[in-house]
């Protein structure tokens, strides 16, 4: 059995081949962390729980005072009740009163995993998993807290969230509502997050834990480019390739936070959950609020293998079924290559072209509606512009489909603009706070989602577009932040509800969706990747991942995001030079290498391409295609870590070949020899190169490695391409 109770010795053990996750009940009342980690084969559980002493030590059994919350390491904070390190749950009641004491109830063990209501979840049915829910009751208030692990068979993947009901005969107010906690025994990591900002996402920062609380955050009501909803924890001496890291990842797309308490015993507590500082949720009588889930990963085989299972598991367990397997079309987004100046006549020659080369789904991008021209105005009229595009969007359409290629179009659900038919109806449909003014970003306001007139507005009217049955892809755009967050309906004591009510009415929306038209395919996008995390992509199987397409700057971004996102999730176009977003001027062949590394399109307008550049374009669609396969669903393995000269290199292998990708960042004079080791290659096949035929076996490839040379030229991108003999 994947998960057990030991009865005489009073722990849970969760495992599978690869990983163990150990929960011992002392004194038949704490909840206590004892494991995560490589599995173990035989926990006796004689072992003595692992306890820090401490003075100012608060307790609940007279009989035995230095036994204290405070010293032992839990699954769930006891906040209130002498634990003082930061909690995972606030519960006020209506006497205003925030103490509670939550002890250890009973527990039950579940074939398979059950989706969370109204929340993005992984999925797994009976034979993939196994969930234990155990029960902790606080009786003097009669409120329940159960704590729920599932454990995929297959897979070093554990995911965590908690319910909280209110059986008790008053209303209680959940004033934090974390999903997890877990306090690990020692303090000596590395904490690893990713952050940014628009157009610069996913960096790599990698520091020693300090004393004190470590935290990442988001109140801007998305998960935002800021910090991405992850925390890894790694020894010091983890490479790409070797070494133990566990990472969390937060499967939410609003506020948020991520947090490591480095406690004065030299133990870890690690907490995520939705931001506390923008939530408070009334729970009536007999209400339950279920959190969103929180993904646990731990590898002992480095970053590369953290990444691996992560991809993997949103692959499969993640991505919408009925686009986990399915090959994604090569496509040409409008935006860079005409912004807002396009006509019918226009467009029209450009898909033409599109189709000339070999391109197979052409989107229309922002500017096809109400009297958007530029954006000032017209979201949420989501009515074709015919004066712009006299024929409306059947005529682009018929063209499209007329080519064999599939049609997609944007739209900004979620936004409003004063200068719309929308806003002059429903002024009150933005979120707002009486008197105040509700501010503009990008010359837009935020539609109050958390409201179901808002939400079925929504549902109509992009059902309209997509029961014609001519649009094949959508891309779902989100382009500001949230600010005066509050309405004039929900009373007083549920303002603070609203954060959380917008992304649940987000998720109803996409449910509904997603369930009507589930052969369209959904492209989320915030400016990018600014809420590109996996709440999102359980709807959507790809994210525009940055508005930056600089080939450098994607080599940066496309490398972080990587470390929890494959290649097939992360959208990468091909776009004109001089770059748009920094000025640079790439090397054509280099920016179809490393678009080629993430989902492939492209963005350049193609009524002013040159015959060369066609050519190069050509080939290069040519060649993916060919090779889709391995692109879209082969493994991806970072090789080496960008450089200070920008260098970085990653590989795609599967049954059949592999392609290394070295993109050399800047050149250098005396450039040195790269020794490029593929460390993932069958150590016991051979590879023939295709272009030089030469063969190598495997094992020499991964110890000693092709020899790169410097290239005279910057932002040049060297590539290998073996087959597997
Ligand atoms: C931001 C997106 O990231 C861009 O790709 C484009 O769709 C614009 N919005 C359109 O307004």
């Amino acid at each position: 059995m994947a998960i057990s109770f030991n009865q005489e010795k009073q722990f849970f053990h969760l495992s599978n081949d690869s990983i163990s996750y150990i929960i011992g009940i002392e004194k038949e009342t704490f909840l206590c962390h004892r494991y995560f980690g490589k599995a173990i084969k035989n926990f006796t559980g004689n072992l003595d729980f692992p306890v820090t002493t401490g003075a100012f030590s608060v307790t609940p059994f007279p009989e035995d005072p230095h036994f204290s919350p405070h010293t032992r390491l839990l699954e769930t904070s006891t906040n209130t009740s002498g634990d003082f390190r930061v909690p995972n749950y606030q519960i006020r009641n209506e006497a205003g009163k925030t103490v509670t004491d939550f002890r250890y109830h009973s527990y039950q063990i579940k074939k398979g995993k059950k989706p969370l209501s109204g929340l993005p979840s992984l999925r797994g049915n009976e034979e993939e998993g196994t969930t234990l829910e155990i029960l902790l009751v606080d009786t003097i208030q009669n409120l329940h807290m159960t704590l729920v692990y599932s454990l995929y068979e297959k897979a070093p993947i554990i995911t965590r969230h908690i319910i909280f009901e209110n059986h008790g005969k008053n209303t209680i107010f959940l004033e934090n509502a974390g999903s997890m906690m877990m306090d690990l025994p020692e303090s000596d990591y590395e904490l690893i997050t990713l952050y940014g900002s628009h157009a610069n996402e996913a960096h790599l920062s990698r520091e020693k834990l300090r004393p004190g609380i470590n935290r990442i955050e988001s109140t801007r009501g998305t998960s935002s480019p800021q910090y991405q909803p992850f925390l890894g924890l790694s020894e010091k001496e983890t490479t790409q390739f070797s070494g133990e890291i566990t990472g969390f990842h937060f499967v939410y797309s609003g506020n948020f936070v991520a947090q490591v308490e480095k406690t004065q015993y030299q133990t870890s507590r690690v907490q995520i959950g939705i931001h506390p500082d923008t939530f408070d949720w009334r729970l009536l009588p007999n209400e339950s609020f279920t959190t969103p889930e929180v993904v646990l990963n731990y590898s002992n085989k480095g970053f590369n293998g953290l990444s691996q299972n992560f991809h993997q598991i949103y692959q499969k367990h993640l991505a919408p079924e009925s686009f986990k397997d399915t090959q994604r079309p090569i496509l040409l987004n409008s935006w860079e290559g005409n912004y807002f100046d396009f006509t019918t006549d226009s467009l029209l020659k450009q898909i033409k072209k599109a189709a000339d080369l070999g391109i197979e789904l052409f989107v229309l991008d922002d500017g096809w509606f109400g009297k958007r021209n530029d954006d000032h105005s017209s979201l949420g009229d989501w009515f074709v512009n015919t004066d712009k595009l006299p024929g409306g969007l059947e005529k682009i359409a018929k063209a499209v489909h007329d080519q064999t290629m599939q049609f997609g179009i944007w739209f900004e659900p979620e936004m409003i603009s004063r200068e719309s038919d929308l806003h002059k109806k429903h002024p009150d449909w933005a979120l707002h706070v009486t008197p105040y003014p509700s501010l503009e970003s990008r010359s837009q306001l935020v539609l109050d989602l958390s409201r179901i007139e808002v939400q079925d507005y929504i549902i109509e009217s992009l059902s309209k577009h997509l029961e014609t049955g001519t649009i094949d892809y959508v891309k779902w755009d989100m382009n500001r932040h949230l600010s005066e967050v509050g309405n004039d309906q929900l009373e007083a004591t549920r303002q603070k509800e609203i954060s959380h009510r917008y992304v649940l009415g987000l998720y109803h929306i996409l449910e509904v969706l997603t369930q009507r038209f589930p052969a369209v395919l959904f492209e989320n996008c915030s400016s990018g990747g600014g809420r590109f995390d996996p709440g999102m992509m359980y709807y959507m199987p790809q994210t525009w991942t940055s508005d930056n397409t600089d080939a450098l700057c994607r080599s940066q971004i496309q490398y972080g995001y990587s470390f929890l996102y494959p290649p097939i999730m992360m959208g990468a176009h091909v776009s004109d030079v001089p770059n748009h977003q920094v000025g640079r001027i790439t090397p054509l062949n280099t920016r179809g290498y490393l678009a080629m590394s993430g989902n492939f399109g492209y963005e350049n307008n193609l009524n002013q391409l040159s015959e060369t550049d066609q050519t190069v374009i050509k080939e290069q669609i040519a060649f993916y295609k060919a090779h889709r396969k391995l692109f879209q669903f082969g493994h991806f393995y970072r090789l080496l870590d960008p450089t200070s000269t920008f260098a970085t290199s990653w590989l795609f292998a599967d049954e059949n070949e592999v392609f290394v990708v070295y993109f050399h960042g800047l050149s250098q004079p005396s450039a040195e020899t790269i020794f490029l080791k593929l460390h993932y290659l069958d150590e016991n096949a051979t590879y023939e190169d295709n272009k030089t035929k030469v063969v190598y076996s495997g094992s020499e490839l991964n110890q000693i490695g092709l020899v790169v040379r410097g290239a005279r030229e910057d932002f040049h991108t060297t590539t290998f391409h073996l087959k597997k003999l």
